[in-house]
């Protein structure tokens, strides 16, 4: 390690409206070094890295890069001086092709000052070869799913060759298998002598990613070990200002009547005759009952819900019962109509409106409910979204405030409230912890226990397996499309299920 570090950020200061995002936050990273960058959702990690790559100009505070100061008022100069940024929210242009994301503003050239398309496909699928992802670049961005935009987002920051490149979640949509060669990257990286700043709320990936590790508490810098220094009790404990005992609340559940059953449920793939994205599935949930759906991506666990839900119109094929009556659902404000709710996985999607308050986006579905003699009684609305912003944690400086301005965690707290405001007897929960904070998972956990003894159904699709096993009182798995097997509560341990899902 050389003496001048890499990069120091020092005693950093930035304020928005309403909130000190960080305070005298001092931060160093070494040349081949992954710092772990954690803290709870709001605790300033994302506003921390965006002012080091010129999105955002601290208030205070310098930034050093080999000892030199330095002073960036765009991306593009922090990209210039060797900063390339992961976003967590996926920064790619939909429509245009996956070579043109990858190397925008940086287009080849050929002599006549044209743009070099081949050469532009040639450097653009060579990134993307390098991380085990041979996708044709020529096509436009959005015909792939977020797993593989995420890794054309990788191959961009590649392309750049920073010194310092910083990962923002990187994986929340990654499998394992993704997860590890994005890993075998980073340590080609480090071993370059690129600095790496990592930031996820998945804690095994920090130990096992992370040389050191700063921890952030509500926009200060609470203190930064080595890993082996710093356990992971200790980790939470910096994060979150208190211990926490027992992550997975336990519950004794009470199974009620049948309140969901599927059978024969067919869905099959748009444009491809004879293949199902779900074939012939049968099975029942009943109140009180937390059932957990594995499977890995691409076995149809997502698209089962959907199919039940109506977010394919008439396509599926098969029977839905609701507390034993034949229902026909083609739409999802049907499925709402008939008492469910779904949170997606894909958060773009599943409908925050950006430009709009905490408030309307959390009483979105709910507005019926709300209102008295056809109007909205917007106390009624005030006091629901207060309690939901308390009982999950919702960090907002006002329930007024645009839900654009919120931290990457907060932003799904508010789609899980805005879901769970609509009073559903029937709850489809995909991947729900996805980018939320270790203090805020329990909270969650706790919440669907109590939702459960509440009498509502919960389907979970979670692609953590511990929570998977914890949670879930009986668990089917999933494969190509069918449920291949059935384990309880008791009976599941991680190598069945995975044996299942392969
Ligand atoms: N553009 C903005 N306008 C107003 N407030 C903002 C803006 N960006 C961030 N904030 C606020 O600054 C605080 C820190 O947010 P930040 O996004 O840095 O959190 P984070 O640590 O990345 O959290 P998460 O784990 O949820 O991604 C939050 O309270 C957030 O609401
Ligand atoms: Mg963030």
């Amino acid at each position: 390690m050389k003496d001048t570090p890499l990069l120091q950020m020092k005693r950093i200061s930035k304020s928005f409206p309403g909130v000190q995002a960080l305070s005298e936050v001092s931060f160093e990273l070494h040349e081949g070094e992954v710092v772990g960058l954690v803290g709870e959702n709001g605790a300033g990690k994302s506003t921390l890295m965006k002012i080091l790559s010129g999105v955002y100009a601290p208030d205070r505070g310098e930034i050093l890069i080999d000892g030199q100061a330095v002073r960036f008022s765009s991306p593009k100069d922090a990209e210039r001086a060797g900063v390339a940024v992961i976003y967590q929210e996926l920064s790619l242009v939909p429509s245009v092709s996956v070579m043109e994301n990858v190397l925008m503003g940086r287009e080849p050239r050929t002599r006549w000052k044209t743009v070099d398309w081949r050469e532009m496909a040639r450097v653009s699928s060579e990134l993307l070869t390098l991380l085990d992802m041979p996708i044709d670049v020529r096509r436009p961005v959005e015909e792939f799913g977020v797993a593989v935009q995420q890794m054309i987002e990788i191959a961009k920051a590649l392309s750049l060759n920073a010194r310092i490149l910083v990962m923002d979640e990187p994986t929340s949509s990654l499998s394992e298998h993704e997860t590890k060669q994005l890993f075998d990257i980073v340590r080609k990286l480090k071993g370059k002598g690129v600095g790496v700043v990592y930031i996820s709320h998945k804690m095994e990936e920090i130990y096992e990613i992370a040389d050191r590790i700063t921890v952030l508490r509500d926009g200060q810098h609470v203190g930064t070990a080595t890993a082996e220094e710093l356990p992971s009790e200790k980790m939470i404990q910096w994060m979150v200002g208190r211990k926490i005992d027992q992550f997975f609340p336990s519950r004794t559940p009470e199974i009620g009547e049948e309140l969901l059953k599927v059978s024969g449920l067919t869905l099959p793939q748009p444009g491809m005759s004879g293949v199902n994205l779900v074939n012939n599935v049968s099975f029942s949930v009943h109140s009180g009952e937390i059932l957990g759906l594995a499977g890995l991506r691409g076995a149809g666990n997502s698209p089962l819900l959907g199919a039940i839900f109506g977010r394919y119109g008439r396509r599926p094929r098969g029977d839905i019962h609701i507390r034993g009556e034949k229902v026909e659902i083609t739409s999802p404000p049907q499925a709402i109509a008939h008492g469910m709710a779904y949170l997606t996985n894909d958060r773009k999607a599943s409908g925050l409106v950006l430009p709009m308050s905490v408030l309307h986006n959390m009483t979105l579905v709910s507005l019926r409910d709300m209102t008295r003699f056809g109007w909205l009684d917007p106390l009624v609305e005030q006091r629901s979204a207060s309690a939901y912003r308390d009982s999950l944690s919702i960090r907002t400086p006002s329930l007024r405030t645009e839900v654009s301005t919120l931290s990457g965690g907060n932003q799904q707290k508010v789609i899980l409230a805005k879901w769970l405001m609509s009073e559903p007897s029937i709850l489809f929960l995909d991947e729900p912890t996805r980018g939320i904070d270790v203090g805020a998972k329990t909270e969650i956990y706790s919440l669907m226990n109590r939702w459960a003894s509440e009498g509502k159904a919960i389907l979970l699709i979670t692609s953590e397996l511990p929570e998977l096993l914890a949670m879930s009182d009986r668990i089917l798995v999933m494969h190509r499309g069918e449920i291949t097997a059935e384990f309880s509560h008791e009976e599941a341990t991680q190598e069945k299920v995975m044996a299942a899902a392969m």
